[in-house]
């Protein structure tokens, strides 16, 4: 198997070929698992506000999302999983637009099977991968930049996948991994995004979004369809 790994979205040129995975651990990957995990129907992504706007008022969908981590006025879910229970979700299509994980689906547009990983279907999406004989991991990272806790989940893939061949980056995310899978709150405490969320009173997201292994809902993509359905066992 080949394993690469793009710190930030922004850098990928041109579509993976084989199986991509997009990562945005806090939180747009995870919100995603969280809502199928929930029985949400598809989860469709869109760049702006004014386009989930419009595809919701054409398919009756419930729009979630965020703008400076924030929920978006008018729209029916924040971008907090705990929001995305089987009581709002059973059912319902879900539009999401994000700051940087819609962006960075975006950006692997075009991948024969994309993903939507975070840790904690890291164990149900490398059972999915296993086969694969090329897997990309593009991290949505925030505003452009590199982001720690999207490498943690990469490497935590990658330590549940068979080895094989690794660009550098995959080798560093393997190894952030191993040495601080039992102090992931400690290593990301001074990290940009960890202390926005703090800041803004989402500690429970925190605690939520770094569980590894508590959901077996794999978001799927494939040529074609126009949203992510759980991938079936
Ligand atoms: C994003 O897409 O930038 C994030 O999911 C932001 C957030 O944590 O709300």
């Amino acid at each position: 198997m080949r394993y690469t790994v793009y710190p930030v979205h922004t850098l990928l040129c041109e579509p993976p070929r084989g199986a991509a995975v997009v990562i945005d651990t806090l939180r747009m990957t995870t919100v995603a698992a969280t809502a199928l995990e929930s029985g949400c129907s598809s989860v469709r992504t869109a760049a702006t506000v004014e386009e989930a706007t419009r595809l919701a008022r054409q398919t009756g969908a419930l729009r979630g999302g965020e703008r400076s981590a924030v929920k978006i006025p008018g729209f029916d879910l924040s971008n907090s999983p705990l929001e995305y229970t089987p009581e709002r979700l059973k059912g319902r299509p879900l539009i999401l637009t994000t700051s940087n994980g819609t962006q960075a689906v975006a950006s692997a547009e075009g991948a024969p099977r994309l993903y939507l990983g975070c840790l904690r279907n890291a164990g149900a999406l490398a059972d999915r991968l296993r086969g694969e004989e090329e897997v990309t991991f593009v991290l949505a990272g925030t505003a452009g930049r590199f982001s720690l806790e999207d490498a943690l989940t990469a490497g935590a893939l990658l330590g549940r996948l068979p080895s094989g061949e690794m660009d550098d980056m995959a080798v560093a995310a393997l190894a952030l991994y191993r040495q601080n899978r039992s102090r992931l709150h400690e290593l990301l405490a001074p990290c940009a995004h960890y202390r926005r969320l703090m800041a803004l009173g989402y500690g429970e997201d925190l605690r939520f979004c770094l569980q590894e292994d508590c959901s077996r809902a794999v978001p799927l993509r494939l040529p074609g369809e126009e949203a992510f359905r759980a991938a079936r066992a």
